[in-house]
């Protein structure tokens, strides 16, 4: 069966078992500010499984557009998807188990048509801190729906994966895990929920792929929860019965069912391919790339499924009106454009080669997604527009990659890797890889969320007018801006500040407080000094601090903005500084700036020339300055 007659059946099912079909919600949650993407089909419907009463009843049923960022690097395998389709159907504290369980169990087998032998399932094992017992009710179910295909149903103590790994499957059908792995909730495991969180055990059913043998990397032994890929996950049943309370959870109100299964792991089963990848959601797309790269699937599975991937959740995200940026889901869809350019160069794949891969990775959405087909040209669009941009700084921050050298990569260098020359935290992580080198993932993370503090606080009042834009042109203008802002206070004394600024990819303007009309000799001076500051190839730093700390330092603030208590500063010179010791006691120009500058002056590339000097203002003078 292809995927439209499995959604369309799973759907006609549970329609015939008195379920109400609701729509798919946006993959952007809407009023939902805790979350950047809709991630499971239960989402949106927190308040019903809390008690609230639903228009449509107590039974529910939908395809759900879902996204999980989080699973980006385990793109690549067999089964994992960022994007992906949910099927789900819920009772909203009607039918439980004993329904649920079989019902799963008929669809799979008699309308997919899954051989029953295939099938293995898992439940919950018990937890005595949480003073909640095994799931003895859903394991006597699974027996009696085994019993009745006269297969014999014996269950299996797992616990934990490394005992999974140890003893293997041990002629099991039912197997129980521990909270790690038969445990849901929006938060993951029970000690990680937050008060108020609701969740329960599960109960989750796995495909066997005979063809594919166990891979001892994984443990010496399979089991179903064995990530070789021989078991693959096809659907969970949630029994949501919980809510955690400061002391442990209480029962809620209702006992529900949150029930979804992934459309194209579902897919993979009934066509019996290990491989979410070769089924007609993807073919198209994984066709046209060999066509295009001239290169086989079968020795390029991994990059050829991380483009159809990562494509397709740039679709469905741009579908959604997601743009393009450094910030929330536009930065999520950023990097997976940017991580998808990548493999594209990998295979080969001419510039501007992705968008056109936008007609096949909607192709198994027509009549499903009508968004997508309506959207087409805008969203392709977009994709070459955006791989066009991270085109033009990929070789110059392939540059500056290649100096890098040590076993690690400081937060400091990943950091500037993105805000200079776009690189996505994968892509540095993978470049680091090649070269045997790893990333100070921490330290990125904190100069990241001080970057986004410190440009939603301060940078647009520090740059009125602001950057036109990060193009590499603009950048380089920024930084000629800092070393003339400390030229102006060199030669016109240390009273002159800036008052305002605009930078664009021809030319920089600063406004700043002088008494005076400037001479032809103290223009001259001024040049002079930003030109040998660009011949002596000074290297520029950035360095997140307490604004304290910054003071001591006497960066050049803002007129009148507020600044968070962590600051950015950007530091040009002296000439030994490094990002580990930027030495900003011994710079020629600090200032408090969010960025983006050039690596080193030398980028300049070019001479600086003073090309309009006016009055603005009484007592605020106005230059305007190019490189030629
Ligand atoms: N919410 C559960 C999950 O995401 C079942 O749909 O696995």
């Amino acid at each position: 069966m292809n995927s439209r007659e499995i959604r369309q059946k799973y759907l006609d099912f549970f329609r015939k078992r008195g379920h109400a079909v609701i729509h798919s919600a946006p993959i952007i949650p809407e009023n939902d500010p805790t979350t950047l993407f809709t991630s499971s089909g239960m989402q949106p419907l927190v308040p019903y499984l809390l008690g609230q009463p639903h228009p449509l009843g107590k039974r529910l049923v939908n395809s759900q557009k879902s996204f999980r960022a989080e699973d980006i690097e385990e793109v690549g395998d067999n089964r994992h998807t960022t994007f992906f389709e949910m099927l789900g159907n819920w009772s909203l504290g009607d039918y439980f188990k004993q329904e649920q369980l079989p019902w799963f169990f008929d669809y799979l087998t008699k309308v997919v048509g899954l051989n029953p032998n295939r099938i293995y399932v898992s439940a919950f094992s018990g937890d005595h801190e949480l003073g909640i017992g095994r799931d003895d009710e859903s394991i006597k179910i699974w027996q009696e729906i085994f019993g009745r295909e006269n297969m014999d149903a014996k269950v299996v103590e797992i616990i934990t994966e490394e005992n999974g790994g140890d003893n293997g499957m041990q002629g099991g059908r039912i197997f129980t895990y521990n909270a790690n792995k038969n445990w849901w909730s929006r938060s993951g495991t029970p000690d990680k929920m937050p008060v108020g969180e609701i969740g329960g055990p599960d109960s989750e059913l796995f495909y066997e792929f005979t063809h594919i043998e166990h891979n001892a990397k994984f443990g010496k032994h399979c089991h179903p929860n064995c990530d070789c890929g021989r078991f693959i996950e096809i659907g969970n049943s949630v029994f949501i019965q919980y809510k955690k309370t400061v002391n442990g959870f209480d029962e809620l109100p209702q006992r529900n069912v949150d029930f979804g299964g992934g459309l194209e792991r579902i897919t993979a089963a009934s066509e019996n391919r290990a491989d979410v990848f070769q089924t007609d959601l993807f073919l198209p797309t994984i066709h046209e790339i060999e066509r295009v790269s001239g290169k086989k699937y079968e020795e390029n599975a991994y990059a050829m499924r991380v483009i159809a991937d990562h494509l397709r959740g740039v679709i469905f995200m741009a579908s959604a009106g997601i743009q393009a940026s450094n910030t929330d889901q536009g930065y999520i869809l950023r990097r997976l454009l940017r991580r998808a350019v990548r493999y594209a160069d990998t295979l080969s794949l001419p510039n501007g080669a992705l968008h056109l891969l936008v007609t096949t990775s909607i192709r198994p959405f027509e009549n499903v997604y009508n968004e997508l087909s309506e959207k087409h040209g805008a969203i392709q669009h977009l994709i070459q527009e955006e791989e066009a941009k991270f085109r033009t700084t990929l070789a110059r921050g392939m540059k500056h990659f290649e100096e890098l050298t040590g076993d690690t990569i400081s937060g400091q260098d990943a950091f500037v890797l993105f805000t200079t020359y776009g690189f996505p935290i994968e892509v540095t992580q993978e470049l680091a890889k090649e070269k045997r080198m790893t990333v100070d993932l921490l330290a990125y993370e904190t100069a990241m969320k001080n970057h986004q503090a410190l440009s939603r606080a301060g940078a647009e009042q520090k740059f009125k007018g602001g950057l036109a834009d990060n193009s590499e042109a603009t950048v380089r203008y920024h930084t000629a801006h800092h070393l003339l802002l400390k030229a102006l206070q060199i030669v016109l004394g240390p009273n002159v500040h800036q008052r305002g600024s605009n930078i664009t990819a021809e030319r920089l303007r600063i406004d700043f407080v002088s008494p005076h009309k400037m001479t032809d000799d103290e223009k001259r001076q001024i040049e002079e000094i930003v030109n040998n500051k660009i011949k002596e190839c000074l290297p520029v730093s950035s360095t997140v601090m307490k604004k304290e700390e910054a003071e001591t330092y006497g960066a050049e603030h803002e007129f009148n903005a507020d600044y968070p208590e962590m600051v950015s500063v950007y530091s040009v010179g002296p000439k030994d500084a490094t990002p580990e010791n930027p030495k900003i006691k011994d710079a020629f120009s600090v200032e408090f700036c969010g960025g983006p500058h050039v690596k080193n002056t030398k980028e300049l590339n070019g001479t600086f020339k003073i090309i309009k000097e006016e009055a603005v203002a009484a007592g605020i003078r106005r230059i305007k300055a190019v490189i030629e």
